[in-house]
């Protein structure tokens, strides 16, 4: 399948891109996603498609289904106090992941891979990612009911997200490899990051190159 450049697809009128239903049946085996899965950083420039981006971010917090106390997402959150915020950084621009609409909010149209390449201590692989998923956190939804907790579990909860994104990635054929040393300044101003949001971590992926 030719891959469809993400930018394709947005309305810009509204700003926002709609995404493709998830895929929720899949061919590859999770035993055989866990046994292939390894951080790889070196991409070969091709660009990860529409229908790819939107798996990735439904994987990563997209909302699969909903129970008694309402929707559930396809990561665990403590007592579902859903802290956690999805940015993506690709050629198109800077996109900000809305999982109830399942939608991508775009919020600049400018190209910010080499500018967080430098905010993440120059590591090539997120300049040469054609996609960088960017996981934040709004610590105080968590605070609310769990005070003394929240940290950890902010922390944790950014680690299933983001193990969801590789186990995707690997399972789609992708590459990526999870980033936690950059200048937490330095992100949250290239992703103008609100208040109280903080960057937890950076998944860098694209076509692996062999
Ligand atoms: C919390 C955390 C932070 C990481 N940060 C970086 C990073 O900043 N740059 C990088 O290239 N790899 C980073 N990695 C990836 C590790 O280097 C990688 O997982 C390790 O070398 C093992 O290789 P594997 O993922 O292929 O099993 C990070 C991994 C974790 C769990």
């Amino acid at each position: 399948m030719t891959p469809e450049p993400v930018g394709e697809s947005v309305d810009r009128s509204s700003g926002t891109i709609a995404l493709s239903p998830p895929d929720v049946t899949g061919l590859v085996p999770l035993e055989t996603v866990l046994a292939k899965r390894r951080s790889i950083r070196h991409f070969t420039g091709a660009p990860v498609s529409a229908t790819e981006l939107s798996q990735l971010l439904w994987a990563a917090q997209g909302i699969s289904g909903a129970d008694k106390h309402g929707p559930v997402r396809t990561a665990p959150s403590s007592g579902r106090s859903v802290p956690l915020e999805v940015y993506t950084v690709t050629p198109d621009g800077l996109g900000h992941y809305r999982p109830t609409e399942h939608e991508l909010e775009m919020l600049r149209t400018d190209d910010l891979r080499s500018a967080l390449a430098e905010a993440a201590g120059g590591q090539p692989c997120i300049a040469e990612a054609a996609l960088v998923i960017a996981m934040t956190a709004m610590t105080a939804r968590t605070a609310e009911k769990y005070e003394g907790r929240a940290g950890r579990f902010v922390a944790l909860e950014a680690g299933h997200a983001v193990q969801n994104v590789l186990l995707q990635t690997t399972a789609l054929g992708l590459g990526a490899v999870p980033v936690g040393s950059f200048d937490d300044a330095k992100v949250s101003e290239l992703l103008a990051l609100r208040g109280g949001c903080d960057p937890l971590y950076l998944v860098a992926v694209g076509y692996p190159q062999r």
